[in-house]
C-alpha cells in the first residue's frame, strides 16, 4: 500500500512515517522543503500518483486568523489533488473541540478543515486529539502576563503525543471510518495546573494564575471545551509519569 504523508518531517508526521514504514507499507513522506506544498499545489500531483492513502499531518505557521487560510487553501489543493489521483483514504488529524471554540482562530480553522473533508466525497477518518504533553509549554509562553502566566482554569485533558501517533498509525492502515474519532489522555487536570507543574520542572518559578476568564489561543473555555467525549479512545501515558521522566536526570 502506497502512503503519502503530508507534514512528512513535522513532530507527528515524522513519527507517523517511521511507523508505517517499520509495519511494511510504502510511505513517502513530504514537505515543502522536499518539494510538495499544499499551499503553491506543487509537486502533489506526482507525490499522490499511485497513492491509495494520503494522511495530512500538516500545520500552518500561525495559530491566528492566519491559519483558517492556510487549511482552507491546504485542504483545498490537496483533495483535488486526491480527486484526480483515485486516493481511496484520506485521513487527517484534527482538534478535539473544534466544533465547540468558535473564538478560537485555530481552532475554527481545523473546522474548516474538517468540512472541506466531509465534503470532498472522498472516503476519510478524521482523528480528533486532545493537547499533546509536549505543547503545554506552549501554551505556558502564549499565556505569559507581565511576570506572571495567566492560564484557563478550564479542564483539559492532554494526551502523549506518541499514544496519538500510534492511534494514528492504526487509523491510516484500517478501512475508512467516513467519520470521526477521538483521542485524549487518561486523566482531565486544570489548564492552570499543569502549566505550573510544567513550568516548575523546568526551574521556572514565575506565578501561574488560573483565571476562568483568560484566554485560550483567543477563547474563553469552560470545562467541556477541550474535553474528549465517551467513546474516545484514551491514551496510555499519564503525565505524572511523562514529567518524572522527562526531567530525570
Ligand atoms: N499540538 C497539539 O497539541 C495538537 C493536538 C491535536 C492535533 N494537532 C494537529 O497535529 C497536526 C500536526 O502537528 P505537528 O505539531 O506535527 O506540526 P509541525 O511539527 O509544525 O509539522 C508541520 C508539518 O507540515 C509541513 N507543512 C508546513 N506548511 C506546509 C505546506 N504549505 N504544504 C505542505 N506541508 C506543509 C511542515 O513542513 P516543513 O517542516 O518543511 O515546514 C511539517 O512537515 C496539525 O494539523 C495540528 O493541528 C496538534
Amino acid at each position: 500500500m502506497k502512503i503519502v504523508v503530508i507534514g512528512g518531517t513535522g513532530f507527528i508526521g515524522a513519527r507517523l512515517v517511521s511507523i508505517l514504514r517499520n509495519k511494511g507499507h510504502e510511505v513517502l513522506a513530504t514537505s515543502p522543503a522536499w518539494g510538495v506544498d499544499t499551499i503553491t499545489g506543487e509537486g502533489l500531483d506526482a507525490a499522490l500518483a499511485g497513492a491509495q492513502v494520503v494522511v495530512d499531518v500538516a500545520n500552518a505557521p500561525t495559530f491566528d486568523d492566519a491559519s483558517v487560510a492556510f487549511f482552507e487553501t491546504s485542504g483545498t489543493h490537496l483533495l483535488a489533488a486526491e480527486a484526480r489521483a483515485g486516493v481511496r483514504h484520506h485521513v487527517a488529524l484534527s482538534i478535539v473541540g473544534t466544533d465547540r471554540v468558535p473564538d478560537s482562530a485555530y481552532l475554527r480553522a481545523k473546522e474548516v478543515q474538517e468540512k472541506l473533508i466531509r465534503k470532498s466525497g472522498i472516503p476519510y477518518s478524521i482523528l480528533r486529539s486532545t493537547q499533546f504533553f509536549e505543547f503545554i509549554g506552549r501554551i505556558a509562553q502564549s499565556a505569559v502576563d507581565g511576570n506572571s502566566v495567566r492560564v484557563s482554569a478550564a479542564l483539559f485533558q492532554p494526551i502523549l503525543s506518541a499514544d496519538v501517533v500510534a492511534t494514528l498509525a492504526d487509523i491510516t492502515v484500517g478501512q475508512p471510518l467516513n467519520g470521526t474519532v477521538e483521542v485524549g489522555g487518561p486523566e482531565k487536570f486544570p489548564m492552570a495546573e499543569l502549566v505550573r507543574r510544567v513550568l516548575r520542572a523546568t526551574g521556572d518559578q514565575r506565578e501561574v494564575i488560573a483565571d476562568a476568564h483568560a484566554r485560550y489561543f483567543g477563547a474563553e473555555l469552560t470545562d467541556q471545551s477541550l474535553v474528549a467525549g465517551p467513546g474516545a479512545r484514551i491514551g496510555a501515558k499519564r503525565f505524572g509519569d511523562w514529567l518524572k521522566e522527562r526531567t530525570s536526570p
